[in-house]
């Protein structure tokens, strides 16, 4: 596993990128399956992304060279919300259901590589060593919670 500020939150991606690969596994008669499985990506993502709103993403705003990058992943996972919402509200036995959830982890990817490529690492070298061991700590805090 992954060390170091951010760990929780890359084995938190890891399971969100697991439970999309799961719902695009599943035949389009599991209807329940794929009930019970999007119910679980949207409760992950909830408490994931509330973490790092919370936690991480106001001190590197704050940062001049974290600044731009900071607002796109807001807005990344506003985006990511909208078309969870849309494909709850999708007929889960339509043709293009899968063709949606397609979409939503292209975008879930893409905001998870710059976050773990880009953001994280640059956020290691911004923030200040206190700021770091903070914002570990409060994570594993409400990790724990
Ligand atoms: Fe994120």
């Amino acid at each position: 596993m992954q060390t170091g500020t951010f760990a929780l939150l890359v084995k938190d991606h890891e399971l969100v990128k697991g439970i999309i690969e799961e719902l695009l596994d599943t035949p389009v008669s599991a209807r329940k399956r794929r009930q019970e499985l999007l119910n679980t990506l949207k409760q992950e993502l909830q408490v994931h992304e509330n973490l790092e709103e919370r936690l991480v993403y106001p001190a590197l705003e704050a940062r001049k060279s974290t600044h731009a990058l900071t607002l796109e992943a807001y807005q990344e996972h506003h985006v990511v919300d909208l078309l969870l919402e849309e494909l709850e509200s999708a007929d889960f036995q339509d043709e293009d259901w899968k063709a949606r959830l397609r979409v939503l982890q292209e975008n879930l990817l893409h905001h998870v590589r710059e976050e773990e490529d880009e953001l994280f690492p640059k956020a290691e070298k911004v923030l200040t060593k206190e700021q770091l061991q903070r914002i570990e700590q409060q994570i594993g805090q409400a990790k724990e919670a």
